[in-house]
Protein backbone atom coordinates (compact mmCIF):
# COMPACT_ATOMS: atom_id res chain seq x y z
CA UNK A 1 0.00 0.00 0.00
CA UNK A 2 1.25 3.29 -0.77
CA UNK A 3 2.59 5.95 1.44
CA UNK A 4 2.99 8.52 -0.16
CA UNK A 5 1.44 12.27 1.41
CA UNK A 6 -2.10 12.79 1.00
CA UNK A 7 -3.26 16.47 0.44
CA UNK A 8 -1.41 19.04 2.57
CA UNK A 9 -3.12 20.69 5.38
CA UNK A 10 -4.01 24.04 4.88
CA UNK A 11 -1.73 27.04 5.75
CA UNK A 12 -4.35 29.21 6.94
CA UNK A 13 -5.58 26.44 9.10
CA UNK A 14 -2.53 24.03 9.85
CA UNK A 15 -2.04 23.67 13.86
CA UNK A 16 1.78 24.31 15.18
CA UNK A 17 1.96 20.58 17.14
CA UNK A 18 4.58 19.29 19.24
CA UNK A 19 4.70 15.41 20.08
CA UNK A 20 5.47 14.59 23.06
CA UNK A 21 7.21 11.11 24.28
CA UNK A 22 9.26 9.60 21.39
CA UNK A 23 8.88 6.35 21.74
CA UNK A 24 7.75 3.63 19.13
CA UNK A 25 4.34 5.50 19.07
CA UNK A 26 5.52 9.15 19.23
CA UNK A 27 8.52 9.18 16.99
CA UNK A 28 6.32 7.49 14.54
CA UNK A 29 3.37 10.33 14.99
CA UNK A 30 5.86 13.27 15.15
CA UNK A 31 7.42 11.82 11.57
CA UNK A 32 4.21 11.17 10.01
CA UNK A 33 2.64 14.69 11.23
CA UNK A 34 5.94 16.49 9.81
CA UNK A 35 6.02 14.30 6.32
CA UNK A 36 2.03 15.36 5.65
CA UNK A 37 3.13 18.96 5.84
CA UNK A 38 2.69 19.94 9.56
CA UNK A 39 5.42 22.08 11.17
CA UNK A 40 6.30 19.78 14.21
CA UNK A 41 8.50 19.91 17.38
CA UNK A 42 8.96 16.41 19.06
CA UNK A 43 9.93 16.39 22.75
CA UNK A 44 12.01 13.75 25.10
CA UNK A 45 13.32 13.59 28.42
CA UNK A 46 16.28 12.00 27.12
CA UNK A 47 18.87 13.58 24.98
CA UNK A 48 20.29 10.27 23.76
CA UNK A 49 16.71 9.82 21.61
CA UNK A 50 16.55 13.62 20.70
CA UNK A 51 20.00 14.08 19.45
CA UNK A 52 19.84 10.59 18.05
CA UNK A 53 16.40 11.60 16.18
CA UNK A 54 17.82 15.26 15.08
CA UNK A 55 20.31 13.34 13.67
CA UNK A 56 18.15 11.44 11.29
CA UNK A 57 18.74 8.12 13.31
CA UNK A 58 15.95 6.25 14.66
CA UNK A 59 16.19 4.58 18.18
CA UNK A 60 14.69 1.44 17.67
CA UNK A 61 13.62 -0.65 14.24
CA UNK A 62 10.76 -0.09 12.57
CA UNK A 63 10.65 -0.39 8.85
CA UNK A 64 10.56 3.03 6.51
CA UNK A 65 10.72 4.83 9.24
CA UNK A 66 14.61 5.72 9.04
CA UNK A 67 13.69 7.23 5.17
CA UNK A 68 10.26 9.32 6.57
CA UNK A 69 12.53 10.62 9.27
CA UNK A 70 15.31 11.69 6.78
CA UNK A 71 12.39 13.22 4.72
CA UNK A 72 10.82 15.07 7.48
CA UNK A 73 14.11 16.27 8.52
CA UNK A 74 15.41 17.46 5.58
CA UNK A 75 11.71 19.20 5.05
CA UNK A 76 12.73 21.70 8.18
CA UNK A 77 9.59 20.97 9.09
CA UNK A 78 10.73 18.81 12.32
CA UNK A 79 12.73 18.73 14.61
CA UNK A 80 13.41 16.88 18.41
CA UNK A 81 14.35 19.05 22.09
CA UNK A 82 14.27 18.21 25.71
CA UNK A 83 12.96 21.68 26.13
CA UNK A 84 9.91 21.64 27.35
CA UNK A 85 9.46 25.38 27.61
CA UNK A 86 9.97 25.70 23.80
CA UNK A 87 7.03 23.32 23.05
CA UNK A 88 4.31 25.28 25.40
CA UNK A 89 5.64 28.07 23.04
CA UNK A 90 5.82 26.59 19.81
CA UNK A 91 2.46 24.27 19.94
CA UNK A 92 -1.32 24.89 19.49
CA UNK A 93 -2.18 20.91 19.52
CA UNK A 94 0.24 18.94 21.79
CA UNK A 95 -0.06 14.90 21.51
CA UNK A 96 1.46 13.22 24.70
CA UNK A 97 2.58 10.02 23.57
CA UNK A 98 4.78 8.78 26.63
CA UNK A 99 4.13 5.21 27.92
CA UNK A 100 1.92 3.97 30.43
CA UNK A 101 3.47 0.56 31.45
CA UNK A 102 2.46 -1.93 33.84
CA UNK A 103 3.07 -0.92 37.48
CA UNK A 104 5.69 -2.90 39.21
CA UNK A 105 3.53 -5.67 41.46
CA UNK A 106 0.33 -4.71 40.19
CA UNK A 107 -1.99 -4.99 37.42
CA UNK A 108 -2.71 -1.28 36.61
CA UNK A 109 -1.65 0.58 34.39
CA UNK A 110 1.89 3.20 35.62
CA UNK A 111 0.06 6.93 35.40
CA UNK A 112 3.24 8.67 36.26
CA UNK A 113 4.76 9.35 32.86
CA UNK A 114 1.32 10.43 31.63
CA UNK A 115 0.65 12.89 34.51
CA UNK A 116 4.22 14.42 34.63
CA UNK A 117 3.62 15.12 30.87
CA UNK A 118 0.32 16.80 31.16
CA UNK A 119 1.15 19.01 34.52
CA UNK A 120 4.67 19.99 33.14
CA UNK A 121 2.74 21.18 29.60
CA UNK A 122 -0.11 23.03 31.48
CA UNK A 123 2.17 24.88 33.83
CA UNK A 124 3.80 26.58 30.92
CA UNK A 125 0.11 27.19 28.90
CA UNK A 126 -0.66 30.58 28.17
CA UNK A 127 -2.51 30.96 25.98
CA UNK A 128 -5.60 28.62 24.29
CA UNK A 129 -4.11 25.47 22.93
CA UNK A 130 -5.61 21.69 22.92
CA UNK A 131 -3.76 19.04 24.99
CA UNK A 132 -4.22 15.92 23.46
CA UNK A 133 -3.60 12.59 24.99
CA UNK A 134 -2.57 9.42 22.74
CA UNK A 135 -1.15 7.02 25.41
CA UNK A 136 -3.19 3.80 25.92
CA UNK A 137 -4.72 4.80 29.67
CA UNK A 138 -7.42 3.88 31.97
CA UNK A 139 -11.04 4.85 31.37
CA UNK A 140 -11.64 8.13 33.54
CA UNK A 141 -7.77 9.37 33.41
CA UNK A 142 -8.99 12.44 30.70
CA UNK A 143 -11.87 13.56 32.97
CA UNK A 144 -8.89 13.54 35.95
CA UNK A 145 -6.28 15.02 34.14
CA UNK A 146 -8.13 17.97 32.85
CA UNK A 147 -9.33 19.46 36.69
CA UNK A 148 -6.00 18.40 37.24
CA UNK A 149 -4.35 20.79 34.23
CA UNK A 150 -7.23 23.48 34.37
CA UNK A 151 -5.74 24.02 38.33
CA UNK A 152 -2.64 24.25 37.46
CA UNK A 153 -2.22 26.07 33.73
CA UNK A 154 -2.41 29.69 34.05
CA UNK A 155 -5.22 29.78 31.54
CA UNK A 156 -7.50 27.91 33.75
CA UNK A 157 -10.71 26.17 32.54
CA UNK A 158 -10.15 27.69 28.66
CA UNK A 159 -7.55 24.58 28.94
CA UNK A 160 -8.66 21.62 27.15
CA UNK A 161 -8.24 17.93 27.00
CA UNK A 162 -8.88 15.77 24.11
CA UNK A 163 -8.34 12.04 23.93
CA UNK A 164 -6.75 10.62 20.37
CA UNK A 165 -6.11 6.70 20.39
CA UNK A 166 -3.12 5.38 18.80
CA UNK A 167 -4.01 1.94 16.91
CA UNK A 168 -0.87 1.59 14.89
CA UNK A 169 1.06 -1.97 14.91
CA UNK A 170 4.51 -1.85 15.36
CA UNK A 171 6.11 -3.13 12.08
CA UNK A 172 3.57 -1.51 10.58
CA UNK A 173 4.02 2.17 12.23
CA UNK A 174 4.18 4.41 9.07
CA UNK A 175 1.79 2.87 7.14
CA UNK A 176 -1.42 2.66 10.05
CA UNK A 177 -0.23 6.61 11.35
CA UNK A 178 -0.49 7.63 7.73
CA UNK A 179 -3.61 5.73 6.58
CA UNK A 180 -5.59 4.80 9.54
CA UNK A 181 -8.48 2.38 9.36
CA UNK A 182 -10.27 5.12 11.69
CA UNK A 183 -9.80 7.60 13.90
CA UNK A 184 -11.53 9.25 16.67
CA UNK A 185 -11.77 11.91 18.88
CA UNK A 186 -12.72 12.14 22.10
CA UNK A 187 -13.56 16.24 22.83
CA UNK A 188 -15.67 17.91 25.31
CA UNK A 189 -16.19 21.21 22.36
CA UNK A 190 -16.56 21.57 18.96
CA UNK A 191 -13.78 24.09 19.44
CA UNK A 192 -11.60 20.90 20.09
CA UNK A 193 -12.97 18.80 17.36
CA UNK A 194 -12.34 21.87 15.24
CA UNK A 195 -8.53 21.57 16.20
CA UNK A 196 -8.08 18.05 15.62
CA UNK A 197 -9.79 17.73 12.20
CA UNK A 198 -7.22 20.44 11.33
CA UNK A 199 -4.29 18.90 12.68
CA UNK A 200 -5.71 15.36 10.93
CA UNK A 201 -7.11 17.22 7.44
CA UNK A 202 -5.15 15.24 5.37
CA UNK A 203 -5.62 12.04 6.81
CA UNK A 204 -9.48 12.92 6.92
CA UNK A 205 -9.66 14.21 3.11
CA UNK A 206 -8.24 10.57 2.33
CA UNK A 207 -12.05 9.48 3.56
CA UNK A 208 -10.49 7.64 6.56
CA UNK A 209 -13.65 7.16 9.08
CA UNK A 210 -14.02 9.34 11.74
CA UNK A 211 -15.78 8.99 15.68
CA UNK A 212 -16.51 12.29 17.26
CA UNK A 213 -17.26 10.84 21.00
CA UNK A 214 -16.86 11.82 24.76
CA UNK A 215 -13.39 11.28 26.25
CA UNK A 216 -14.54 7.70 28.26
CA UNK A 217 -15.45 6.72 24.91
CA UNK A 218 -12.48 7.42 23.29
CA UNK A 219 -10.45 6.03 26.03
CA UNK A 220 -12.79 2.88 26.47
CA UNK A 221 -12.02 2.34 22.63
CA UNK A 222 -8.64 1.45 22.89
CA UNK A 223 -8.71 -0.62 25.41
CA UNK A 224 -11.49 -2.69 24.24
CA UNK A 225 -9.80 -3.04 20.70
CA UNK A 226 -6.41 -4.38 22.39
CA UNK A 227 -8.86 -7.07 24.64
CA UNK A 228 -11.08 -8.30 21.71
CA UNK A 229 -7.46 -8.92 19.49
CA UNK A 230 -6.08 -10.49 23.01
CA UNK A 231 -8.95 -12.27 23.23
CA UNK A 232 -9.57 -13.50 19.82
CA UNK A 233 -5.84 -14.88 19.85
CA UNK A 234 -6.61 -16.09 23.18
CA UNK A 235 -9.52 -18.29 21.66
CA UNK A 236 -7.58 -20.18 18.96
CA UNK A 237 -4.60 -21.25 21.55
CA UNK A 238 -7.47 -22.76 23.69
CA UNK A 239 -8.88 -24.58 20.67
CA UNK A 240 -4.82 -25.39 20.64
CA UNK A 241 -5.13 -26.59 23.87
CA UNK A 242 -7.97 -29.18 23.02
CA UNK A 243 -6.45 -30.05 19.72
CA UNK A 244 -3.55 -30.87 21.35
CA UNK A 245 -5.89 -33.27 24.00
CA UNK A 246 -7.97 -34.98 21.20
CA UNK A 247 -5.47 -35.21 17.95
CA UNK A 248 -7.16 -32.69 15.92
CA UNK A 249 -5.19 -29.59 13.94
CA UNK A 250 -5.57 -26.29 15.38
CA UNK A 251 -3.96 -24.91 11.45
CA UNK A 252 -6.78 -26.56 9.94
CA UNK A 253 -9.27 -25.78 13.00
CA UNK A 254 -8.16 -21.98 12.14
CA UNK A 255 -8.57 -22.06 8.60
CA UNK A 256 -11.84 -23.66 8.51
CA UNK A 257 -13.03 -20.94 11.09
CA UNK A 258 -11.68 -18.40 9.42
CA UNK A 259 -13.81 -18.99 6.40
CA UNK A 260 -16.70 -17.67 8.18
CA UNK A 261 -16.83 -14.24 7.42
CA UNK A 262 -18.78 -13.25 10.28
CA UNK A 263 -15.52 -14.59 12.17
CA UNK A 264 -12.51 -13.65 10.07
CA UNK A 265 -8.71 -15.05 9.83
CA UNK A 266 -7.27 -11.65 11.09
CA UNK A 267 -5.62 -12.10 14.90
CA UNK A 268 -6.60 -16.21 14.39
CA UNK A 269 -3.34 -17.40 14.57
CA UNK A 270 -2.56 -20.19 16.93
CA UNK A 271 1.07 -20.62 18.22
CA UNK A 272 3.02 -19.02 21.25
CA UNK A 273 0.95 -16.39 21.99
CA UNK A 274 1.07 -12.62 21.99
CA UNK A 275 3.52 -10.20 23.84
CA UNK A 276 4.78 -7.02 23.53
CA UNK A 277 4.27 -3.51 25.23
CA UNK A 278 0.69 -3.31 24.74
CA UNK A 279 -1.61 -6.30 24.66
CA UNK A 280 -0.52 -7.95 27.74
CA UNK A 281 -0.33 -4.68 29.73
CA UNK A 282 -3.35 -3.45 28.20
CA UNK A 283 -5.88 -6.37 29.11
CA UNK A 284 -4.65 -6.29 32.71
CA UNK A 285 -4.89 -2.54 33.28
CA UNK A 286 -8.19 -2.53 31.50
CA UNK A 287 -9.55 -5.89 34.56
CA UNK A 288 -7.97 -3.60 37.09
CA UNK A 289 -9.61 -0.18 36.19
CA UNK A 290 -12.87 -2.45 35.72
CA UNK A 291 -12.29 -4.13 39.53
CA UNK A 292 -11.72 -0.57 40.92
CA UNK A 293 -15.41 0.86 39.22
CA UNK A 294 -17.18 -2.25 40.60
CA UNK A 295 -17.55 -3.71 37.92
CA UNK A 296 -14.33 -6.58 37.43
CA UNK A 297 -17.41 -8.73 36.04
CA UNK A 298 -17.69 -8.11 33.07
CA UNK A 299 -14.34 -8.19 32.44
CA UNK A 300 -13.30 -11.36 34.63
CA UNK A 301 -13.03 -13.53 31.34
CA UNK A 302 -9.53 -11.37 30.66
CA UNK A 303 -8.19 -12.97 33.01
CA UNK A 304 -8.73 -16.61 31.42
CA UNK A 305 -7.24 -14.27 28.06
CA UNK A 306 -4.07 -13.63 30.07
CA UNK A 307 -4.23 -17.05 32.20
CA UNK A 308 -4.39 -19.08 28.46
CA UNK A 309 -1.48 -16.71 26.96
CA UNK A 310 0.67 -17.69 29.89
CA UNK A 311 0.16 -21.35 29.69
CA UNK A 312 1.08 -21.55 25.82
CA UNK A 313 4.86 -20.15 27.10
CA UNK A 314 4.81 -23.23 29.63
CA UNK A 315 3.37 -25.93 27.39
CA UNK A 316 5.77 -24.75 24.68
CA UNK A 317 8.77 -25.02 27.18
CA UNK A 318 7.05 -28.37 28.36
CA UNK A 319 6.95 -30.38 24.69
CA UNK A 320 10.72 -28.83 23.97
CA UNK A 321 11.38 -30.81 27.01
CA UNK A 322 9.28 -33.99 25.87
CA UNK A 323 10.90 -34.18 22.35
CA UNK A 324 14.58 -33.30 24.22
CA UNK A 325 14.01 -36.84 25.87
CA UNK A 326 12.35 -35.37 29.31
CA UNK A 327 15.38 -33.68 30.55
CA UNK A 328 16.59 -30.17 29.50
CA UNK A 329 19.87 -30.50 31.32
CA UNK A 330 22.76 -29.79 28.99
CA UNK A 331 20.45 -30.13 25.95
CA UNK A 332 21.65 -27.92 22.95
CA UNK A 333 18.88 -25.55 22.05
CA UNK A 334 18.87 -23.24 18.87
CA UNK A 335 16.00 -20.66 20.14
CA UNK A 336 14.99 -18.92 16.67
CA UNK A 337 13.87 -15.66 17.53
CA UNK A 338 13.47 -13.57 20.59
CA UNK A 339 11.46 -10.48 19.37
CA UNK A 340 7.52 -10.37 20.27
CA UNK A 341 6.79 -10.90 16.61
CA UNK A 342 8.68 -10.31 13.38
CA UNK A 343 9.52 -7.43 12.08
CA UNK A 344 10.27 -5.55 15.75
CA UNK A 345 13.43 -5.57 17.61
CA UNK A 346 10.83 -4.86 20.83
CA UNK A 347 11.53 -7.69 23.34
CA UNK A 348 8.98 -6.51 26.20
CA UNK A 349 7.23 -8.93 27.39
CA UNK A 350 8.09 -11.42 24.40
CA UNK A 351 6.70 -14.55 24.69
CA UNK A 352 10.09 -15.81 22.57
CA UNK A 353 12.49 -14.36 24.91
CA UNK A 354 11.01 -16.08 28.30
CA UNK A 355 10.71 -19.30 26.94
CA UNK A 356 14.19 -19.02 26.09
CA UNK A 357 15.22 -17.97 29.61
CA UNK A 358 12.38 -20.77 30.75
CA UNK A 359 14.46 -23.26 29.04
CA UNK A 360 17.91 -21.63 29.91
CA UNK A 361 16.94 -22.01 33.85
CA UNK A 362 15.83 -25.45 33.27
CA UNK A 363 20.08 -26.62 32.11
CA UNK A 364 19.61 -25.97 28.72
CA UNK A 365 22.63 -24.52 26.70
CA UNK A 366 20.11 -22.03 24.37
CA UNK A 367 21.84 -19.78 21.66
CA UNK A 368 18.94 -17.33 20.50
CA UNK A 369 19.49 -15.79 16.54
CA UNK A 370 17.18 -12.59 16.57
CA UNK A 371 17.77 -10.71 12.57
CA UNK A 372 16.78 -7.36 14.97
CA UNK A 373 16.22 -7.59 18.75
CA UNK A 374 19.50 -9.26 19.59
CA UNK A 375 20.72 -6.31 21.65
CA UNK A 376 17.83 -5.60 23.27
CA UNK A 377 17.16 -9.20 24.70
CA UNK A 378 21.24 -9.28 25.78
CA UNK A 379 19.78 -6.02 27.78
CA UNK A 380 17.45 -8.22 29.55
CA UNK A 381 19.03 -11.23 29.66
CA UNK A 382 22.73 -11.09 29.44
CA UNK A 383 23.12 -14.97 30.69
CA UNK A 384 22.17 -16.15 27.20
CA UNK A 385 24.44 -17.17 24.54
CA UNK A 386 23.25 -14.71 20.99
CA UNK A 387 24.36 -16.19 17.86
CA UNK A 388 25.33 -13.73 14.96
CA UNK A 389 23.40 -15.37 12.34
CA UNK A 390 20.84 -17.91 12.03
CA UNK A 391 23.91 -20.68 10.85
CA UNK A 392 25.77 -20.12 14.11
CA UNK A 393 22.44 -20.46 16.36
CA UNK A 394 21.61 -23.94 14.81
CA UNK A 395 25.30 -25.32 15.12
CA UNK A 396 25.85 -28.45 17.15
CA UNK A 397 21.72 -27.65 17.75
CA UNK A 398 19.44 -30.74 19.42
CA UNK A 399 16.42 -29.03 19.05
CA UNK A 400 15.83 -25.98 16.83
CA UNK A 401 12.74 -23.76 18.37
CA UNK A 402 11.03 -21.34 16.14
CA UNK A 403 10.00 -18.57 18.59
CA UNK A 404 9.50 -15.14 16.36
CA UNK A 405 8.51 -15.73 13.01
CA UNK A 406 10.51 -13.92 10.76
CA UNK A 407 10.73 -13.97 7.36
CA UNK A 408 14.07 -14.94 7.23
CA UNK A 409 13.37 -18.29 9.30
CA UNK A 410 10.05 -18.82 7.37
CA UNK A 411 12.37 -19.28 4.00
CA UNK A 412 15.44 -20.85 5.03
CA UNK A 413 15.96 -23.94 3.38
CA UNK A 414 15.45 -26.72 5.92
CA UNK A 415 18.26 -28.86 4.08
CA UNK A 416 20.80 -26.43 4.55
CA UNK A 417 19.47 -25.30 8.14
CA UNK A 418 19.83 -29.70 8.78
CA UNK A 419 23.64 -29.40 8.01
CA UNK A 420 24.43 -27.19 10.93
CA UNK A 421 22.65 -28.94 13.55
CA UNK A 422 23.38 -32.43 15.79
CA UNK A 423 19.75 -33.61 15.55
CA UNK A 424 17.18 -32.85 13.05
CA UNK A 425 14.42 -31.88 15.42
CA UNK A 426 12.37 -28.91 14.98
CA UNK A 427 9.56 -27.28 17.28
CA UNK A 428 7.53 -25.03 15.35
CA UNK A 429 6.02 -22.79 18.03
CA UNK A 430 4.17 -20.22 15.67
CA UNK A 431 3.07 -23.11 13.04
CA UNK A 432 4.68 -20.73 10.57
CA UNK A 433 7.46 -22.85 8.81
CA UNK A 434 6.27 -25.52 5.77
CA UNK A 435 6.01 -28.79 7.72
CA UNK A 436 6.45 -30.82 4.67
CA UNK A 437 9.65 -29.17 3.56
CA UNK A 438 11.04 -29.81 7.10
CA UNK A 439 9.68 -33.85 7.18
CA UNK A 440 11.29 -33.99 3.45
CA UNK A 441 14.39 -32.93 4.69
CA UNK A 442 14.63 -35.37 7.50
CA UNK A 443 13.38 -33.54 10.20
CA UNK A 444 10.99 -34.60 13.25
CA UNK A 445 8.52 -31.81 12.89
CA UNK A 446 6.82 -30.76 15.91
CA UNK A 447 4.20 -27.83 16.52
CA UNK A 448 1.99 -26.83 19.28
CA UNK A 449 -1.83 -27.93 18.33
CA UNK A 450 -0.96 -30.16 15.60
CA UNK A 451 -1.01 -33.60 15.28
CA UNK A 452 2.92 -34.93 15.29
CA UNK A 453 2.27 -36.91 11.90
CA UNK A 454 1.45 -35.52 8.83
CA UNK A 455 -2.43 -34.33 8.99
CA UNK A 456 -4.90 -35.11 6.88
CA UNK A 457 -4.97 -32.37 3.88
CA UNK A 458 -7.66 -30.04 3.77
CA UNK A 459 -10.85 -30.57 1.24
CA UNK A 460 -13.09 -28.11 0.76
CA UNK A 461 -15.68 -29.55 -1.37
CA UNK A 462 -17.39 -26.70 -3.78
CA UNK A 463 -20.89 -27.93 -4.16
CA UNK A 464 -23.17 -27.10 -7.16
CA UNK A 465 -26.72 -27.42 -5.85
CA UNK A 466 -28.31 -27.38 -9.55
CA UNK A 467 -26.47 -30.58 -10.04
CA UNK A 468 -26.21 -31.64 -6.60
CA UNK A 469 -22.94 -32.70 -7.59
CA UNK A 470 -19.32 -32.12 -5.40
CA UNK A 471 -16.33 -31.16 -6.53
CA UNK A 472 -13.05 -31.73 -4.13
CA UNK A 473 -10.24 -29.58 -4.11
CA UNK A 474 -6.73 -30.13 -2.19
CA UNK A 475 -5.80 -27.04 -0.62
CA UNK A 476 -3.22 -28.87 1.67
CA UNK A 477 -0.29 -26.62 -0.50
CA UNK A 478 -2.29 -23.32 0.45
CA UNK A 479 -1.78 -24.03 4.00
CA UNK A 480 -0.51 -20.94 5.86
CA UNK A 481 1.91 -23.83 6.63
C1 LIG B 1 -1.18 -3.96 19.13
C2 LIG B 1 -2.47 -3.69 18.32
O1 LIG B 1 -2.55 -4.61 17.23
C3 LIG B 1 -2.46 -2.26 17.77
O2 LIG B 1 -3.68 -1.99 17.10
C4 LIG B 1 -2.30 -1.29 18.94
O3 LIG B 1 -2.24 0.05 18.49
C5 LIG B 1 -1.00 -1.61 19.68
O4 LIG B 1 -1.06 -2.97 20.16
C6 LIG B 1 -0.90 -0.65 20.85
O5 LIG B 1 -1.68 -0.78 21.80
O6 LIG B 1 -0.14 0.31 20.76
P1 LIG B 1 1.34 -4.54 18.48
O7 LIG B 1 1.57 -4.67 19.96
O8 LIG B 1 2.31 -3.80 17.64
O9 LIG B 1 -0.09 -3.86 18.22
O10 LIG B 1 1.30 -6.03 17.93
P2 LIG B 1 0.23 -7.00 17.24
O11 LIG B 1 0.48 -7.06 15.80
O12 LIG B 1 -1.13 -6.69 17.70
O13 LIG B 1 0.68 -8.40 17.88
C7 LIG B 1 0.58 -8.61 19.29
C8 LIG B 1 1.01 -10.01 19.65
O14 LIG B 1 0.02 -10.95 19.25
C9 LIG B 1 2.32 -10.47 19.04
O15 LIG B 1 3.08 -11.12 20.05
C10 LIG B 1 1.89 -11.46 17.97
O16 LIG B 1 2.86 -12.44 17.73
C11 LIG B 1 0.64 -12.05 18.60
N1 LIG B 1 -0.34 -12.59 17.63
C12 LIG B 1 -0.94 -11.79 16.73
C13 LIG B 1 -0.67 -13.94 17.69
O17 LIG B 1 -0.14 -14.70 18.52
N2 LIG B 1 -1.60 -14.45 16.81
C14 LIG B 1 -2.21 -13.66 15.90
O18 LIG B 1 -3.05 -14.18 15.14
C15 LIG B 1 -1.87 -12.30 15.84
Amino acid sequence: MSTLPPASPSPERAPRLTVIGTGYLGATHAVAMAYLGFEVLGVDIDQRKVDLLNEGTVPFFEPGLPEKLDEALASGRLRFTTDLDQAAEFGDVHFVCVGTPQQMGSEAADLRFVDSAFTELARRITRKVLLVGKSTVPIGTAERLTTLVQEISPLGAELEVAWNPEFLREGFAVQDTLHPDRLVFGVTSPWAEDRLRAAFEPILAEGTPLIVTDLATAELVKSAANSFLATKISYINAMSEVCEATGADVVQLAEALGLDERIGSKFLKPGLGFGGGCLPKDIRSFKHRAEELGIGEAVAFLGEVDAINVRRRLRTVALIRQVAGGDLMGVRVAALGAAFKPDSDDVRDAPALDVARMLYLEGAIVSVYDPEASVNAHRVYPDLEYAASLDQALVGAEVTVLLTEWQEFRTADPAQMGEQVRTRTVVDTRNALDADRFRAAGWDYWALGRPHTAPVPVQVVVSNRSQAAGRVVDKSADLPC
